[in-house]
């Protein structure tokens, strides 16, 4: 146990921040990497927002020793990242790329010589777009083809890496992107939308099979995104609207992992949008996970009749997105333990929203994400004082980065990305974590 103020946290706690491939890498076509669903959203006109795409991005593929350097800088003591399936595996199957397979290597070989524990998440929302092609998750192929990707990254890794995401958030990414469609692929058909949920899950385990049969040491969950859904006001309707709004987002995609099976009246609400399961499905997807990876970034407001997934109400200092409210990370924890009983968790990302004013004389100064970290910080202690088994906490992200269909608009990271020059200039946020993790690592 180690103490800030009076805080306490357990030892070997994993402070760190965190990154996905696509947000960051670029080299969207170098050595070999195939197109990803993503590649091929990005590049049609009017689906990013500033008109951009992540070609580029932060160049990570190119500067990712100084990149490594900015960690070791913070003190963190793991990082979060994501490998991308098309860099490894550019058709999603068969042939690997050997210069993929080394970047990450690099990569891996780079944390560990400075002391940062590597968390790889197989999938964020990057996939090859040839799986894309034919029917992605809706197709029950790809289930097989995430089991091959996961086999080969575990083989090739899983001496260097000791903890494993599946994926993450299949609920916002799929919702959004097959669901209401303003996302990759950019789909909107639910029922093809609550299928390739299922299947997802259904990849999920069998990736946690893959790894429990590879024999290596170490842990592997799954992140989801866990949030509030609050009504609006205390009209039955907004009740009710927030009550769906809480089991479609978050346990709809939870309670089969779980509990072995969907929420039923939910799942007869869906009638003709009901996914199809195949005997077996059940009993795969609740094979038992060693952690659970939340994403915690808001409260949202729900109104009956405008409730519109992945956006919310505006908050208090949030440039984008819904309510900031940092106690609501106790409540969601306390939640799924309500739910599911006690288990491990890591808060996998944790960030505010905001469009930063650019940098003067090195450095930018972005008061609410002190704030903000200040604030969440506190709520994991809570969390822990009210018994969480809470391991790990990871801030997105290290740097500004592309998001999403947001393009280069809101700004989330520690370091403020110049994408111009790539240079990474630290914010006050990167300062005050800096001397929170220093303070924590003191006897
Ligand atoms: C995702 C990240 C994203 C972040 C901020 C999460 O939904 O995992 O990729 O950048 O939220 O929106």
């Amino acid at each position: 146990m180690t103490t800030i103020g009076n805080d306490h946290f357990p030892t070997g706690f994993l402070w760190g921040v965190a990154t996905a491939a696509f947000q960051i890498e670029g080299a969207w076509k170098e050595d070999g990497k195939g197109p990803r669903l993503w590649d091929i959203f990005s590049h049609k006109p009017g689906k990013i927002r500033d008109g951009s795409n992540a070609d580029i991005a932060c160049d990570h593929y190119h500067r990712w020793q100084s990149d490594l350097d900015l960690l070791q800088w913070l003190g963190v003591n793991a990082y979060r990242f994501s490998v991308s399936w098309p860099r490894v595996l550019p058709d999603g199957k068969g042939k690997p790329n050997q210069a993929g397979l080394d970047f990450y290597s690099r990569l891996v070989d780079g944390l560990l010589a400075r002391g940062i524990t590597p968390m790889v998440t197989l999938w964020h929302a990057d996939h090859p777009q040839t799986l894309e092609a034919r029917g992605g998750w809706a197709n029950r192929d790809t289930i097989h083809a995430f089991a091959e990707y996961a086999s080969l990254v575990f083989e090739t890794f899983a001496d260097r890496v000791k903890h494993w995401i599946t994926l993450n958030e299949p609920n916002c990414f799929l919702y959004q992107g097959l669901g209401t469609g303003n996302i990759a692929p950019g789909i909107s058909d639910w029922k093809i939308c609550y299928q390739s949920i299922h299947n997802i899950l259904v990849a999920h385990a069998a990736a946690v099979q893959c790894f429990r049969q590879s024999n290596q040491p170490g842990e592997i969950g799954i992140t989801m995104s866990v949030d509030l859904w609050e009504p609006a006001t205390l009209d039955p309707a907004d009740i009710a609207a927030a009550r769906y709004a809480d089991i479609q987002n978050n346990w709809w995609l939870l309670d089969p992992l779980f509990l072995g099976h969907y929420s039923e009246a939910f799942y007869k609400n869906l009638g003709e949008l009901a996914p199809r399961i195949e005997s077996g499905d059940f009993e795969l997807m609740s094979i038992p996970c060693d952690f659970l990876g939340v994403n915690y970034y808001w409260k949202n407001i729900v109104k009956a009749g405008s409730q519109n997934l992945g956006q919310a109400a505006k908050g208090e200092y949030t440039a984008t997105g819904g309510s900031v409210y940092p106690n609501g990370l106790v409540e969601v924890l306390q939640n799924i333990y309500q739910r599911y009983g006690r288990q491990v968790i890591y808060i996998t990302e944790n960030g505010l929203y905001e469009q930063d004013t650019p940098p003067i004389d090195g450095l930018c100064d972005d008061p609410n994400r002190v704030q903000f970290l200040k604030d969440h910080t506190q709520a994991l202690a809570e969390a822990i004082r009210q018994g969480i088994d809470l391991r790990g906490y990871f801030v997105w992200s290290l740097m500004d980065n592309f998001e999403w269909s947001e393009g280069y608009i809101p700004r989330l990271g520690l370091y403020y990305t110049d994408y111009t020059t790539f240079q990474r200039i630290p914010k006050r946020s990167a300062l005050w974590y800096r001397d929170f993790l220093f303070r924590h690592s003191k006897p």
